[in-house]
């Protein structure tokens, strides 16, 4: 099974940068050298994570990062997507933790010695526990620890990185994290998310003005996750009902970044559910940025509902993936073409896309032909969007290899890149071979 990108443009010439992702808290252990963070804490609380597992040692890529990169060389891919440990860069007191620098600089070099790009988050959801337990994002002082954290470390850093993302979802870490209380630090409470989406916002604000200053050369933006929302019918009720959820999980945190300005759904939010903004906050939120980084896994549909949101996801219909979610690579397509009509956009870069199976390592050897499948059809997805006019300029494969996918633990895989985690061996799986092959033909 091959992948191909069926009609050429930007994506079947070198210039497109193509890459696996992965995150600090799912891939890393090495708990010992780092602080303790919101989902350590959370993973210690029965029943939070469907297999009770925790990040202590992940797939141990704090011991194993040097075969790691080997590994990502192979697959002959021109970036890699990494996210930094907040907890492993800064102590308690605000200062540089010298060996948790240490090991991203060394990383990093590595990275560069091999001609791979280095796409660095500062925030994919691994907040510091002392943080939470002053309130975390629901307190505006920890968007002013962020512009610390990023201030320093991206000084430290130098010239080594490619390009920065401030935060990974920040709706995940609003709304999951603080609403419907399933991610850490599992608040669930209406009165929470906004608060908390308004915080982070601020933080990525506060924090791309920073490296404008420490780094005007590097690239700089933010990485947001989107499931466009879709109307069971064609009635009235039900297409209110699906704007108004992309209203909650899409529209709110990509406009007050790129229109300075939350959907006109915030003056019908109850007082006690709205954000507390302060002057000057949406100027500094909407601060230009480089590029736009998209997560894309799969679409939602809604129907109207005498509730207090006004609608109701429905149960997702198949073809679906190991965690649940449908396939439905079309919706990509659409998202990038709303997305380009709605706002005046940077150049974009799919920073995630990928998908869960059950994969078996058999004989050696890991047969994944449905993931094979889904990137096929969502890379086509992608070039349909940029034959439309959409300013595409990469595409990351979640994920690099099998690891902590969160409230599921390790019990959902989605890596190119099978993860045996009794003895940590990794095998290529047949999709990676497949986006190897299809890397190695693009370059000629
Ligand atoms: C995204 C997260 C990423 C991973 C994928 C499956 O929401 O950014 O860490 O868990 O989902």
């Amino acid at each position: 099974m091959n992948l191909n990108i069926e009609k050429p443009s930007i994506m079947t010439s070198p210039k497109f940068i193509y890459g696996v992702a992965t995150a600090s808290f799912q891939i890393e252990g090495g708990v010992d050298d780092r602080l303790p963070c919101i989902w350590d804490h959370f993973c210690s609380q029965p029943g939070k994570i469907a297999d009770n597992s925790n990040g202590d040692v992940a797939c141990d890529h704090f011991n194993r990062w040097k075969d790691d990169v080997e590994l990502i060389d192979s697959l002959g891919v021109d970036a890699y997507r990494l996210s930094l440990s907040w907890p492993r860069l800064i102590n308690q007191d605000g200062q540089l933790r010298a060996s948790g620098l240490a090991f991203y600089l060394d990383l990093l070099d590595e990275l560069n010695s091999r001609n791979i790009k280095p796409f660095v988050t500062f925030y994919h959801w691994d907040l510091p526990l002392h943080l939470e337990e002053k309130g975390g994002w629901l307190n505006r002082e920890t968007a002013y620890q962020f512009r610390s954290y990023v201030d320093q470390v991206s000084k430290a850093l130098g010239d080594r990185v490619y390009s920065y993302a401030t935060l990974n979802e920040p709706f995940c870490s609003a709304y999951l994290g603080y609403e419907a209380g399933i991610h850490a630090p599992g608040h669930k409470s209406k009165t929470f998310g906004k608060k908390a989406a308004h915080h982070l916002l601020l933080a990525h604000g506060l924090a791309i003005q920073v490296l404008n200053q420490n780094c005007p050369q590097i690239k700089k933006g933010i990485v947001l996750n989107f499931t466009p929302a879709y109307p069971d019918t064609d009635s009235r009720a039900d297409k209110i009902a699906a704007s108004k959820a992309d209203d909650h999980f899409n529209q709110w945190y990509i406009k007050p970044i790129f229109d300075g300005q939350y959907p006109e759904l915030i003056n019908q939010l109850p007082q006690e559910y709205q954000p507390d903004i302060l002057d000057g906050d949406l100027e500094i939120i909407s601060t230009k940025v480089d590029y736009l980084g998209i997560n894309f896994y799969t679409r939602a549909v809604y129907s109207a509902a005498d509730n207090e949101y006004g609608f109701e996801e429905l149960p997702a219909q198949p073809p679906l993936t190991d965690i649940g979610w449908q396939i439905y690579p079309t919706a990509f397509t659409d998202l990038l073409l709303s997305l380009n009509k709605l706002y005046d956009l940077p150049p974009i870069y799919i920073t995630e896309n990928g998908m869960a199976d059950a994969d078996k390592l058999e004989n050696g050897a890991v047969e994944d032909p449905v993931r094979v499948d889904y990137l096929q059809k969502h890379l086509n997805a992608v070039n349909d969007a940029i034959l439309q006019g959409v300013d595409v300029r990469g595409y990351f494969a979640w994920s690099l290899m099998d690891n902590f996918e969160w409230a599921e633990g390790y019990t959902k895989r989605f890596g190119v890149v099978y993860v045996d985690y009794r003895t940590q061996q990794r095998t290529i799986k047949q999709s990676g071979l497949a986006y190897r092959e299809f890397l190695k033909l693009r370059k000629g």
